[in-house]
């Protein structure tokens, strides 16, 4: 797997320490220089939708501190004490961190249930109010909207709380739910989607096994709904457990200078050995039969890759309705983990012109789409390892701060989960001050993938 993508955040800790003052001065300034804004009645397109925003999240929990919702409450439960202390906890402020264990001892979660969720969206409005959902957004954004499809089986708390912070009116969501997954799940995740035009479930579900092909049977179900869309740009998918590193406004900004190019990991001279085993044979189920399998169609090479892609709305087109796409998915049927080696050989076979194709070595291709810390070696995880990735705890936060990914997986909805909370409160403050945020267009701008592509 991908080993080296841990080393990234080797920097030192001062180093770090400096960085992050750094953003929190100018965040401060940022927040004054709003705040006069709005004083000298010149709403920005963010400041008007904020206020209202940070008002209804204090009347949801009956406890805001400064517009920011840390945790939402089981309804009409006590509300617990807060937790005051994120910004600290991202600043490797060491007695933060003992608090915030401290406190999550005190206060254990408890997650909110799909019948609040039935309850709570019975009237939508109040709900998207309430929950503080973005519903205004910059002409930049609206011009340039995004498709995700998201692909869940449990946790509608944690599902609900990634939809909220990418929520915006003119993406477009498709939202898979497994057919394995309990009934309450199911009609909770359908009752928040009802109360969006732009969030879609699409009528078939999958019961999804690891290794086969069902694991890409909900992305063809979402591509398919979400091309009925006509203007989105570019397709994003996610699972329940991953969360925003850059606001919509960034994703825009970075999309855009990706400018046609697909982010898509991939390798193949670092996997020859899988690759081979994988898909050099005859499988039934997820048994090999040992029996050599043909060729793959027109002369692909088979690389092996990551689960999650960025790519554009050429290269969905391309997928769902290429005929070369096509035998290629009957091809990769019957092999081992075919979600691993689809979409990334479409991505690495430039000769075929698929849009947004990777053209030069995968191996060396930088990967934007998910900051992942696989366990392995040196890899630092302060939270705990579930099958080699880290899921993150408090003490990750400061590695998490000024990442160059889009996304970053994995958090659990139980465990440490002030690790979400700040997250969340991290994400949100950061929508306050969008436009003045600092962005290095250059460090996109240069990334291999992006300057060399179909
Ligand atoms: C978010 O903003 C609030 C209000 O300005 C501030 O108190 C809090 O420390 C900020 N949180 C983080 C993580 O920066
Ligand atoms: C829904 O809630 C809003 C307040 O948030 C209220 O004005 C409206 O009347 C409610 N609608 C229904 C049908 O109850
Ligand atoms: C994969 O093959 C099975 C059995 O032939 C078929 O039922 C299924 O529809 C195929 N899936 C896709 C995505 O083509
Ligand atoms: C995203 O799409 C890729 C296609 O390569 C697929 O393998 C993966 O399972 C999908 N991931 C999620 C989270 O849906
Ligand atoms: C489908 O893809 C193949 C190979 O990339 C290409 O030669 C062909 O023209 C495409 N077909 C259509 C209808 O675009």
């Amino acid at each position: 797997m991908l080993r080296g993508r841990a080393k990234g955040h080797a920097e030192t800790k001062m180093l770090r320490a400096k960085k992050l003052h750094v953003v929190f001065v100018l965040i401060g300034v940022v927040i004054v220089i709003c705040t006069m804004g709005v004083l000298f009645k010149k709403p920005t397109e963010f400041s008007t939708n904020f206020a209202e925003r940070s008002e209804s999240l204090t009347h949801f929990q009956g406890r805001r501190q400064r517009g920011y919702e840390s945790e939402l409450q089981p309804v009409g439960e006590q509300p617990q004490a807060a937790f005051r202390q994120c910004k600290a906890l991202f600043e490797g402020d060491r007695s933060a961190a003992v608090q915030a264990k401290k406190f999550m001892e005190n206060h254990p979660k408890v997650p909110v249930n799909p019948e609040q969720y039935k309850s709570l969206t019975r009237n939508c409005s109040d709900f998207i109010h309430r929950r503080g959902y973005i519903t205004s957004v910059s002409q930049v954004e609206t011009n340039f909207p995004i498709a995700f499809s998201l692909v869940v089986y449990k946790d509608v708390e944690q599902v609900e709380r990634l939809l909220r912070a990418i929520y915006r009116p003119q993406n477009y969501y498709c939202v898979h739910v497994d057919k394995k997954s309990p009934r309450d799940f199911m009609k909770a995740i359908t009752a928040i989607a009802g109360c969006f035009k732009n969030v879609i479930i699409p009528s078939v579900r999958i019961h999804v096994v690891w290794g086969r092909i069902s694991v890409l049977e909900p992305e063809f179900l979402c591509m398919r709904e979400l091309l009925k869309y006509q203007k989105w740009k570019y397709f994003i998918n996610l699972t329940g457990q991953e969360f925003p590193l850059k606001t919509n406004k960034e994703l825009v900004k970075i999309l855009q200078i990706f400018n046609g190019a697909n982010d898509i990991a991939g390798s193949l001279k670092k996997q020859l050995s899988t690759i081979k085993k994988r898909t050099g044979y005859v499988y039934i189920g997820n048994k090999n039969t040992f029996i050599t399998k043909s060729p793959p169609p027109a002369g692909i090479h088979i690389h092996k890759g990551q689960m999650k892609i960025t790519a554009t709305r050429e290269f969905v087109d391309y997928v769902i309705h290429n005929e070369t796409a096509h035998l290629f998915l009957d091809w990769v049927n019957g092999t081992l983990v075919p979600d691993e080696t689809y979409f990334v050989s479409l991505n690495n076979n430039p000769q075929l012109g698929v849009p947004g194709a990777h053209i030069g070595d995968p191996d060396k291709k930088p990967y934007l789409t998910r900051y992942v810390v696989w366990v392995y070696g040196k890899a630092k995880c302060w939270g705990k390892e579930v099958r080699h990735v880290c899921v993150f705890g408090v003490s990750d936060l400061p590695s998490l701060i000024d990442r160059k990914e889009l996304f970053v997986n994995k958090f659990h909805l139980t465990f440490e989960y002030l690790t979400y909370d700040c997250m969340e409160e991290m994400y949100f403050n950061k929508t306050r001050v969008e436009n003045a945020l600092p962005f290095n267009s250059d460090y996109y701008r240069n990334l291999e993938f992006v300057r060399n592509h179909v």
